[in-house]
């Protein structure tokens, strides 16, 4: 009797290992799959928040395959071919480079890059959230289009003034450590992070010195026009009540970066409507709750 009832068992123990193996298998394979999907998910709402996309993305191409222009006083930036292609592209970085690239604007031949480029910005922006961006990137398909080079007046085509730029903007520039907490001390954090750091809200909205060097990267009391054909002004959005924001509500700042609908029944321009549609619409609630938070401190 007993000899026929060990095959049976056996025959069990066998389906109850593949079982198990096939359990294991959907927790390994599965499992991290959901926390890369939230992570890439988090990548790509930083990477338009931050303009990444904005920037590096033009008309009918690619995402983040470049060749969007961008006018200054100092002639035409066309930004670069940020897909993963490894001839035209950022396909052989490696993290590291990446995360210098963003957060010092060096290149990984050691060449510095032009602020149009805003990483003096992106300076104190946590190596996780340039990682999230990165991964996203990575993850899509890439573009192998060459780029054309900037078109600038003399003598800002010599890269190499830059490294003087960056030296007096390092020794100029600053941004205030402390804010007056009034309330929510998480909240204003937070908001400041965005508003200052990732959403750099204050490359336009920031008063600006000789050679575009903002002095003070907290004060968002706005800029004129800094060119004679150029509409590069933006208005003052700290709580002053008359010349600022001071008047609009919580609510009224965030339905304004949903949907770029000001409190009084008006559109937002050309360009802060595409910093709206490529960035601010993307973030949560929460994270917009911040930026009113902090905007209105
Ligand atoms: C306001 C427009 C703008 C925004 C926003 C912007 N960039 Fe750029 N980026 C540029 C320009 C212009 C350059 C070229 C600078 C140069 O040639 O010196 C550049 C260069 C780069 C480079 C170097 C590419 C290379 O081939 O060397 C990387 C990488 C990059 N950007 C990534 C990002 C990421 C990631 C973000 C978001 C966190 C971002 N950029 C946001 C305009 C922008
Ligand atoms: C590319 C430049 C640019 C950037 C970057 C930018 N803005 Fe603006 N912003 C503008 C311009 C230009 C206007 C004026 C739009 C208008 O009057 O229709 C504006 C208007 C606004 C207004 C409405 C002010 C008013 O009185 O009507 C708010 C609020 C605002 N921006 C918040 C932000 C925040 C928050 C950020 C960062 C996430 C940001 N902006 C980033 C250019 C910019």
């Amino acid at each position: 009797m007993e000899k026929a009832v060990v095959p049976v068992t056996k025959h069990l123990e066998k389906k109850n290992n593949i079982f198990v193996i096939f359990i294991l298998l959907i927790l390994v394979i599965e499992k991290p799959s959901f926390a890369n999907e939230d992570l890439l998910h988090e990548g790509k709402i930083l990477s338009h928040f931050a303009g990444c996309y904005g920037c590096h993305t033009s008309k009918n191409n690619t995402e983040f395959s470049g060749g969007y222009e961008i006018r200054t006083k100092y002639g035409i930036f066309i930004t670069p071919n940020i897909t993963r292609d490894n001839n035209h592209g950022i396909g052989n970085w490696t993290e590291s480079e990446f995360i210098k690239a963003i957060k010092t604007g060096v290149s990984p031949q050691n060449t510095p890059y032009y602020p149009s480029f805003p990483y003096v910005w992106f300076q104190k922006m946590s190596e996780e959230d340039i990682i999230k961006i990165f991964e996203y990137i990575k993850s899509l398909t890439p573009d192998n289009k060459k780029r054309e080079k900037h078109t600038l007046k003399f003598p800002y085509n010599f890269r190499n003034l830059i490294w003087i730029w960056k030296i007096l903007n390092e020794k100029i520039s600053h941004s205030s450590e402390t804010i007056i907490l009034k309330n929510n001390n998480n909240l204003l954090s937070r908001g400041k992070y965005l508003t200052e750091v990732v959403g750099h809200c204050g490359a336009c909205h920031s008063p600006r010195t000789w050679f575009s060097i903002v002095k003070n990267k907290s004060d968002l009391s706005g800029r004129g026009e800094s060119f004679k054909n150029g509409k590069d002004s933006a208005p003052n959005i700290t709580s002053a009540e008359k010349i600022g924001i001071g008047l609009w509500s919580e609510s009224d700042i965030i339905f304004y970066l949903q949907t770029g609908i000001k409190p009084d029944g008006d559109f937002a321009n050309e360009d802060m409507q595409s910093i709206i549609d490529d960035g601010t619409s993307h973030l949560s609630k929460k994270d917009l709750k911040a930026i009113a938070t902090y905007l209105l401190k």
